[in-house]
């Protein structure tokens, strides 16, 4: 008998703790949470939402959950509960209010390989100094008399041994380019100096770390990461040793010496402001350069366009080099840019994470939830831009780039490095449309991992066009 009552009272007790419970979840969970599925305990859909796809669609993943529970839907993903949002004004609104209601916060294991002072991993204030750094590098560049040219002698250069060759790996050359362009800006160092290959070499086992499981076990490509990071790191900072025992009258008037002016940072603050830079401005400007390249081989009616513009920018100067009137003259050029960045999707999404319980537009984003603005789903969003899928740089005609896409992020994070990567863009264009004509040697799609690549490389038959074909070109 007592043991029958014990029995009641404990199933009693569990009744009322259940009830407790729902009713305290219930208070957590308001009803205006997106609708969505939290997948397995731990990983939740994580794996689903990183499934590589074509990088000029949304993938499986994005289109079952869009076309299930909406345009925002809740998920678990990287080991948070997550709302995801492929909504083009609640993007804007969690990019713009960045310390505010959201706050930058990419997963602790890309902190590892990022290093704990990388802008991609500070908030706040310190964020607010190093990235002050970055946005004068922007600055100090553009203000160099020799800004344009040397982008544009650089182009010429990467393009000089082609003139022998009949194929070429487009992803090299454009890494190789945009590689000895940030190089030089940063650090007045060419690619065949010993240590500029070195840190090329220490990129690549950097870049597969990004995107690979975060297992620290030897000879993991996670581990591999942390080791190129280190190597990175003191390979950058033997650099500016080497530059600050050389003494003020060894000045390069690269952006190193302006770093090394300011005494309020440490080294390991200037490193990683070195390293940011140096990732961030050729990685992402060769996938652009190579998404163009992709997309004109599928538009020869663009091609023909663009051409069409280089010819006239170039019938119509007096000296030999590209300036900054000619660049603004490169209106369709633009135009392919800003829809190779529409259809290519350079940057897949951003992380984020909610400051404070947020309501917008009628969704309920609870305090501490992770947040992914999916920059991919805006883009190709066929309520923002017709016929979404085809690759049409005549839409930007008249318009902002930042016309209902957001390839650069935005608010107080917005990237540094775009007029930069705009106008190298830009220029080699110049030269790869008035020299040569090229087909695709296979057929090799842009893949998201998410980080975006191209299998094989791009790879490339080239042919030099004739004189005539040239008609006034360099
Ligand atoms: C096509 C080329 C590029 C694309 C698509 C791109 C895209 C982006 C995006 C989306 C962000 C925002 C990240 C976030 O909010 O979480 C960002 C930030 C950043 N980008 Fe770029 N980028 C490009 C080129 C460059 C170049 C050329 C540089 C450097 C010279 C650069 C340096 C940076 C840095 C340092 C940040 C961090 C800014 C901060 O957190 O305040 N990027 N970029």
């Amino acid at each position: 008998m007592v043991g029958i009552l014990l029995l009641l009272a404990v199933l009693l007790g569990l009744a009322l703790a259940f009830m407790a419970s729902s009713f305290l979840f219930a208070k957590k969970q308001p009803k205006n949470i997106p609708p969505g599925s939290m997948g397995w305990p731990l990983l939740g859909e994580t794996l689903g939402y990183l499934k590589p796809h074509q990088s000029n669609s949304i993938g499986t993943f994005l289109q079952d959950h869009c076309s299930r529970y909406g345009k925002v839907f809740k998920s678990h993903l990287f080991c948070c509960p997550t709302i995801v949002s492929c909504d083009y004004e609640l993007n804007m609104f969690i990019l713009q209010n960045e310390e505010k209601l959201f706050q930058c916060s990419y997963p602790k294991a890309i902190h590892g390989i990022l290093g704990q002072l990388s802008l991609l991993v500070v908030v706040g204030d310190v964020h607010k100094k190093l990235r002050s750094f970055a946005v004068s590098f922007a600055s100090t560049c553009k203000g160099r008399p020799d800004y344009f040219h040397n982008i544009e002698k650089l182009a010429i250069l990467t393009m000089e041994p082609w003139k022998t060759r009949k194929e070429i790996i487009f992803c090299h050359e454009a890494k190789k380019f945009t590689f000895n362009l940030i190089l030089k800006q940063i650090l007045s160092m060419d690619l065949d100096d010993p240590l500029a290959s070195k840190i090329l070499e220490d990129f690549t086992f950097f870049m597969e770390g990004l995107i690979s499981l975060p297992l620290n076990l030897p000879g993991s490509r996670y581990a591999k990461a942390l080791k190129a990071r280190e190597r990175i790191s003191t390979t950058v900072r033997s650099i500016i040793e080497e530059r600050e025992k050389r003494g003020a009258d060894h000045k390069k008037g690269d952006f190193l010496d302006v770093l090394l002016s300011n005494e309020g940072l440490s080294y390991e603050g200037k490193s990683s402001i070195l390293v940011d830079l140096l990732l961030g401005g050729y990685e992402t400007t060769s996938i652009l350069m190579s998404m163009v390249v992709y997309f004109l081989g599928t538009s020869p009616h663009a091609l023909d366009k663009l051409k069409e513009e280089h010819q006239a920018i170039r019938a119509s100067k007096k000296e030999k080099l590209l300036n900054g009137d000619d660049y603004k003259k490169m209106e369709f050029t633009q135009n392919v840019i800003s829809e190779a960045l529409r259809c290519g999707n350079v940057v897949k999404f951003l992380h984020r994470k909610a400051l404070q319980d947020v309501n917008f537009k009628g969704y309920f984003i609870p305090s501490g939830w992770k947040v992914l603005p999916v920059l991919t789903a805006v883009n190709l969003d066929p309520s923002l831009h017709s016929n979404a899928s085809e690759f049409n740089p005549w839409r930007w005609n008249g318009q902002s780039m930042t016309k209902n896409m957001i390839p650069f992020g935005g608010g107080p994070r917005l990237c540094p490095g775009l007029e930069l990567a705009k106008v190298e863009t830009s220029f080699f264009l110049h030269h790869l449309v008035l020299k040569y004509r090229w087909s695709a040697k296979e057929i090799d799609h842009p893949l998201a991992h998410p980080y975006v690549e191209f299998k094989s490389g791009l790879p490339l038959e080239i042919e030099p066009l004739k004189m005539n074909e040239r008609r006034q070109a360099l």
